[in-house]
């Protein structure tokens, strides 16, 4: 989950990498590192700090500090050895003519290691990448490509690499396997990345490596081969991403930014599928004969990505009668899952590069399962596996904590619902009509919520010192709260956990006392009773009670309740969608009112390339 950018080109090469980082920094950001050719020297400059980018960036007076037109830059997220200097990427070989930068984990490096040593090969740090280096210098004896082609052949594991030679100042190398990394392609200039956020403002044409592709970059351009070193064509593709849908846009928090833009993004991501009342997914692969053989449905993700999936399992189940399976990825690997070709895998992410995820994309797919994945990054890897695949065009999204992407991935999976259970016959005419009729309505009814931030501000202020809160509900209340007590422990580390305010009874109870603080989700009408007869529960028992509900129903509950926070009415199938944004605002207020980083929260990162 490291960031990784590298720059071959005719400008000076550490203000690009540095900057390119500081768009990476959502992947990992407890240390940071650059390394650059010192031509005059002959010599490679290697400079790394412990903590965020900007260290790095101030000891390198952003960059004007090394003189050079190629290098490569690393944000770590620490998986082997803990964030120090030493470290910190870019690792170097023994002699420090090969650096390298890693997006990773080498699985057998420990027996890699002291094969090396046996050879008298010195170590300085407790990192998987250090073998990685040592390995190619092991093997070097002239010719660099060959050296990294015979070192990635005893590599086990998942990598993203960015290699230097002090002996070839004119090229970078790259590789990949299980892990992101593009190309891009610029005038006289080329660059690598963990993502294209850290290269559009130089180019919007790139490359996505595939698995087992070395590539080399150099000024003129930028050759391909595969893992048995044949030259191979990559595809180049234009991204269309605005250049400023990356940037804070006068936003204090790319989380705030990205909470307000989602009416957009939700346009963006239901217009062009919903016209004269009909849904239109361009493409559909899901013939009519798969769907009526379709015995089962498994929703297969991660974080807040399986939390959409727990909502798209009520409303799945409910609009074509199939018996649907929610699944974590990193569980489904190794539950021996019952897929078979009449089973469709609906494979949820938002980067589309989840490790588990896409090992559990493999292991279904393995088992003759139909993948259909809802993905936002264009030509990811989960999307390139997948038999189709339905984009949510969120745009970039930055902060750590998903929220533009959650809506839109919910919003997706249950126009798809719709638009199954009408392909299966299992939705009246009546019920297809006013569904569809309320995605129309979503954006707008989303700006309504927003338009009313102040008061959660509000809520916010009565609440952000308790040091535990419970969220409870019921049914697609219970799957909604799954999603608000994720953000609010993400990024403000209160402890938080969501039940179904049913299993209260069986257990949860017993912690409520004098002061707790409940959040009641009671935005889903049919169970509102049901959710009543709970907040009464913890009532009676001293919890504070901040709810969530509908305009219909917001009296009712302000009687019982200490705070009500309100959504507009709406089709049940969206009701989660609109009724995520108080929960979203709510954690986003709570953690700045507490001070903390909440682009970046601590132990996070936003894309998780390992397992
Ligand atoms: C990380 C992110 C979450 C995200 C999860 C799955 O934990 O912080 O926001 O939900 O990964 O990511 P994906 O890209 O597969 O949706």
């Amino acid at each position: 989950m490291c960031g990784i950018v590298g720059y071959i080109g005719q400008e000076q090469a550490a203000p690009i990498l540095l900057e390119g980082l500081s768009r990476l920094e959502y992947r990992g950001y407890d240390s940071a590192g650059v390394a650059v050719f010192d031509q005059a020297a002959g010599t490679l400059a290697v400079r790394k700090a412990k903590g965020r980018l900007q260290v790095l960036s101030d000891q390198l007076h952003g960059g004007a500090d090394l003189n050079s037109t190629a290098g490569v830059g690393h944000t770590r997220w620490a998986t082997h050895g803990a964030p120090s200097d030493v470290n910190s990427h870019p690792q170097v070989s023994r002699s420090g003519r090969i650096a390298v930068v890693h997006n990773g984990i080498i699985e057998n490096y420990a027996a890699l290691k002291t094969f090396l040593l046996d050879q008298g090969v010195p170590f300085t740090s407790e990192t998987d990448t250090e073998v990685v280096a040592q390995l190619i210098e092991y093997f070097y004896e002239g010719d660099i490509l060959s050296a990294v082609g015979r070192a990635l052949r005893r590599i086990q594991g998942a990598y993203a690499l960015g290699i230097l030679c002090a002996d070839f100042p004119d090229q970078i190398i790259a590789a990949r396997k299980d892990s992101p990394l593009i190309l891009g392609h610029g005038e006289g200039c080329s660059f690598l990345a963990s993502d294209v956020t850290a290269i559009l403002r130089h180019t919007r044409r790139v490359t996505y490596m595939e698995d087992g592709d070395l590539a080399v970059l150099t000024r003129e351009g930028i050759t391909c081969c595969n893992s048995l070193m044949q030259p191979v064509r990559r595809k180049v593709v234009q991204v269309d991403w605005e250049v400023d849908a990356a940037e804070k846009g006068g936003y204090e928090h790319f989380m705030f930014k990205e909470i307000m833009e989602q009416p957009e993004a939700l346009r963006r991501c239901l217009s062009p599928r919903i016209s004269k009342g009909e849904i239109i997914f361009e493409d559909m692969a899901l013939s009519k004969d798969f769907l009526r053989r379709m015995s089962r449905i498994y929703i297969v993700a991660c974080g807040s990505s399986y939390h959409v999936g727990m909502v798209g399992k009520y409303h799945l189940e409910r609009l074509t009668r199939r018996p649907v399976e929610v699944a974590l990825g990193s569980e489904f690997r190794y539950m021996d899952p019952i897929v078979d070709q009449h089973t469709l895998v609906i494979v949820i992410s938002q980067s589309g590069e989840t490790l588990d995820t896409m090992a559990a994309l493999r292991q279904a797919r393995q088992l003759g399962g139909h993948i259909l994945s809802i993905v936002n990054v264009v030509g990811s890897s989960i999307a390139r596996e997948s038999d189709q695949v339905l984009y949510t065009w969120a745009g970039p999204e930055i902060a750590v904590a998903t929220t533009k992407a959650y809506t839109t991935q919910l919003a997706l999976l249950s126009l798809l619902a719709l638009w199954l259970a009408r392909e299966l016959g299992t939705v009246s005419q009546e019920e297809y009509r006013a569904a569809l009729a309320a995605f129309q309505e979503l954006p707008g009814k989303l700006e309504q919520v927003l338009a009313r931030r102040d008061d959660i501000q509000y809520f916010a202020s009565k609440y952000f010192n308790h040091n535990s809160i419970f969220f409870i509900g019921r049914n697609l209340d219970y799957a909604l709260g799954l999603e608000g007590s994720l953000k609010l422990k993400e990024i403000s580390y209160i402890h938080s956990e969501a039940y179904a305010s049913g299993e209260l009874k069986h257990g949860t109870i017993s912690l409520i006392e004098e002061g707790t603080l409940v959040v009641a989700l009671g935005a889903y009408s049919r169970l509102f009773p049901k959710v009543m007869s709970n907040v009464l529960e913890v009532k009676s028992r001293g919890a504070g009670v901040l709810a969530l509900t509908t305009q219909t129903h917001q009296e009712e509950m302000a009687r019982i309740a200490d705070a009500v926070m309100t959504i507009p009415e709406i089709h049940e199938l969206l009701l989660p969608c609109l009724g995520v944004v108080p929960l979203q605002l709510f954690a986003y207020y709570v953690a700045l009112m507490r001070g903390c980083d909440i682009d970046k929260p601590r132990n996070l990162a936003k894309s998780v390339t390992v397992e």
